[in-house]
């Protein structure tokens, strides 16, 4: 059985191959392209570029996914005029993307449909005019080709990312579906979700037909107002740091590690005791105490803001004070989060922990978690998903589209506020 997946939920743009063969994963192709040159002038997603970039987009890495996968075929010349028959229908299916239509027309003139089974595409949640460019190209797509798709979550596209291979893995993996032991708990921490979300098993007998997922999602705990992903963002941007702001914030956080190592000084360029006095940098564990599982981060983001501004200029555009910063916001949201975290393993006796989102890819994060967990709550398994495989990509899609339930290209649409 071979999925080919489809993401265009924020700003990026990806497509990927699944293989399933006797109950093994095989990753053919996970192609994303990137918007982050685009928005990056902007701070932040601009969703009607994001839009216009995945029209640009999904064409040309639908291509290079089927060719990397060794799926894309030229037509011969009697099958071109069937194309042309069916162009009219798929008018009306992407009748409000016309250059979007035309790439695509071109492209199914040209290739045969390939030896795909079924399409899965997200769904939700994500930005509305994203996430319609993704669903409309599989409704094109599963009309076309007459496949039936499967809709995904993308956060279940998070979660389930941890049964994807190992990147040292060469071939062909064991379906890992055995590797999650209930109950479990997964923590996706991504640029618009920061959940703690609760798996228990349940009997296949009361899910909806179709499915393989012999398993439910209960969110036990969530943001009340911004994500981690997104205070990593904003803080990035009061310090004048490039989006996205995790990586540039890991980025600075760990330059500051370097030195220290090294044994020199950490505000060496300085050399001034008044101002490694006045550079310590206190930021607050927002709600680490509180008895739920809620997070909140817009009071991290506003008490950096604040100690942004009581600086000197002088002092506010140095190294050292950016470095400094990054690492306490980095240390800040990792503390709560990991606390929170085990709190909630704890309490809920799970056998697993997760993490997913692209916060997960954050190296201090993870080392983190992998060392608190083994003190703390040694019973829990931790999974974390390859880097590649946190942040946004089509295999994650892929794999819960595996467990899921496949519908009629009619039936698809987009649900930007979809919950787990
Ligand atoms: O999951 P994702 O790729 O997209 C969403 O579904 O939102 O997550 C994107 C978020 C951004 O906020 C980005 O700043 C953050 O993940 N991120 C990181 C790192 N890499 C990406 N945050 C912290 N450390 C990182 N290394
Ligand atoms: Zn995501």
């Amino acid at each position: 059985m071979k999925i080919l997946a489809i993401d265009t939920s924020c700003d990026d743009t990806s497509l990927a191959i699944l293989e399933i063969k006797n109950s093994k994963f095989k990753i053919l192709s996970n192609i994303v392209s990137s918007q982050v040159k685009v928005h990056r002038k902007y701070g932040g997603v601009y969703p009607i570029l994001a839009k216009r970039e995945h029209q640009r987009n999904l064409v040309p890495v639908l291509k290079e996914s089927l060719l990397k996968s060794r799926l894309l075929k030229s037509k011969i010349k009697n099958q071109k005029s069937k194309t042309q028959i069916k162009n009219k229908k798929l008018k009306k299916i992407l009748k409000q993307e016309e250059v979007f239509y035309k790439k695509l027309e071109k492209f199914l003139e040209k290739y045969q449909k390939p030896k795909i089974d079924v399409l899965a595409v997200t769904i939700g949640p994500g930005l509305d005019p994203c996430l319609w460019q993704g669903v409309n190209f599989a409704r094109a797509l599963g009309y076309v080709w007459n496949l039936p798709i499967i809709p995904v979550n993308h956060i279940e596209g998070h979660i389930l990312a941890n049964l994807l291979p190992q990147i040292r893995s060469k071939s062909k993996i064991k379906n890992q579906k055995s590797k999650i032991k209930f109950p479990a708990i997964c923590l996706i921490v991504s640029g618009g979700h920061t959940q703690l979300v609760l798996m228990t098993p349940v009997r296949k007998a009361s899910l909806s037909n179709g499915a393989r997922r012999n398993w439910k999602y209960k969110i036990i705990g969530e943001t009340r107002d911004d994500a981690a992903g997104e205070c990593f963002d904003k803080t990035a941007r009061i310090l004048g740091l490039p989006y996205p702001g995790g990586p540039s914030i890991t980025q600075q956080a760990a330059q500051l590690k370097l030195k220290v190592k090294k044994g020199t000084s950490r505000f060496a360029p300085c050399n001034c005791k008044a101002i490694k006095e006045k550079l310590k940098i206190f930021l607050p564990r927002p709600m680490l105490k509180s008895k739920d599982y809620d997070f909140s981060f817009s009071g991290l983001k506003t008490a950096v803001l604040y100690d942004f501004k009581k600086r000197p200029k002088k002092i506010r555009v140095s190294k050292e004070y950016i470095k400094e910063m990054a690492k306490e916001i980095q240390q800040a949201i990792i503390d709560v989060l990991i606390k929170k975290t085990i709190r909630a393993a704890k309490n809920y006796q799970v056998k697993t922990i997760m993490l997913g989102g692209g916060v997960a890819s954050n190296k201090e994060l993870r080392k983190q978690f992998k060392e608190k967990i083994k003190r703390d709550a040694p019973r829990s398994k931790l999974l974390i998903p390859n880097p590649e495989f946190c942040t946004d990509n089509a295999a994650m899609i892929a794999v819960a589209g595996y467990f899921n339930k496949k519908k009629s290209w009619r039936k698809i649409k987009a649900e930007p506020n979809l919950r787990i």
